[in-house]
């Protein structure tokens, strides 16, 4: 009998959104929705602002509280920024980076990325990094390209220790809060694609051990297929992590399809 894969590992990503009772309440109510999805790993990334309330609502639950950016220095005169060291503090344990609108809106380059990683592995936090391309590069044909770019100079130096804790999520820009999602076999040529490039860097173990996200309008209807996919690990999730009930879905629809023999 083949052994069942690992569960999906599912990231709620609330961006810019939730004042602090409204993030308790949605902590609240998906840490008590929680035992019934015990096989997936449940990550919730409010702002900075609510890491606090929801660190307290997810007390005692089986919940990973993570942040959506940090930066690498571990304090001075950097107004506005936040450390790896004062997310631990805040009770993280991941933290995202290079997510597509940090790099779209924000200036983040795969060297900052690189940066930032270190800053999170240092501080103890798992990166959440992201990768993924803009639409023109995936009608040019140059996706696998781009990916290979992002990985190469956003992961550039990082030791086998370093390169297991991290968790990779391939979010294509073009995917992202547009309602439209990569099919299955689109999402899962990229998946593969970047195992293999972890297998050539840092072999078989290492590459087989990733967590491999998928981010960009995921919901609990696409996600059964999705992780039916081999190379798919869990979802980065946006729009659909505001609310406790699709939140869980997801997680739940994951699961059913982990059931599954693969
Ligand atoms: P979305 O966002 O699910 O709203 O498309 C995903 C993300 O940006 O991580």
């Amino acid at each position: 009998m083949t052994p069942m894969r690992p569960g999906p590992f599912v990231a709620g990503n609330w961006k810019m959104h939730l004042k602090l009772s409204e993030a308790g309440e949605l902590a609240g109510k998906i840490a008590a929705a929680v035992p019934e999805v015990s096989e997936a790993t449940i990550v919730l990334i409010p702002p900075f602002t609510a890491l606090n309330a929801v660190a307290g609502a997810i007390a005692g639950s089986d919940v990973g509280l993570g942040a959506q950016d940090l930066f690498w220095d571990d304090q001075g005169a950097f107004t506005g920024e936040v450390s790896g060291p004062m997310l631990k503090d805040a009770g993280c344990a991941y933290v995202l980076v290079g997510h597509s609108e940090r790099r779209q809106l924000f200036g983040e380059t795969d060297e900052t990325v690189n940066r930032k990683a270190r800053a999170a592995l240092a501080a103890g936090l798992s990166p959440i990094v992201c990768v993924g391309e803009v639409l023109a590069e995936r009608d040019a044909g140059r996706t696998l390209e781009r990916i290979d770019g992002q990985l190469a100079r956003g992961f550039g130096g990082f030791s086998r220790p370093e390169i297991e804790r991290v968790i990779i999520a391939y979010e294509p820009v073009w995917a992202i809060g547009t309602g439209r999602t990569a099919s299955p076999g689109q999402a899962e040529e990229v998946h593969a694609h970047i195992r293999k490039r972890l297998e050539d860097s840092y072999g078989n173990d290492a590459a087989s051990c990733a967590i491999i996200l998928y981010g960009g309008s995921v919901k609990p209807a696409n996600s059964y297929p999705l992780f039916r996919e081999k190379n798919i690990d869990g979802f980065l999730v946006g729009g659909a992590s505001l609310d406790a009930d699709s939140f869980i879905g997801i997680a739940r629809e994951a699961l059913r399809a982990c059931r599954e023999e693969k």
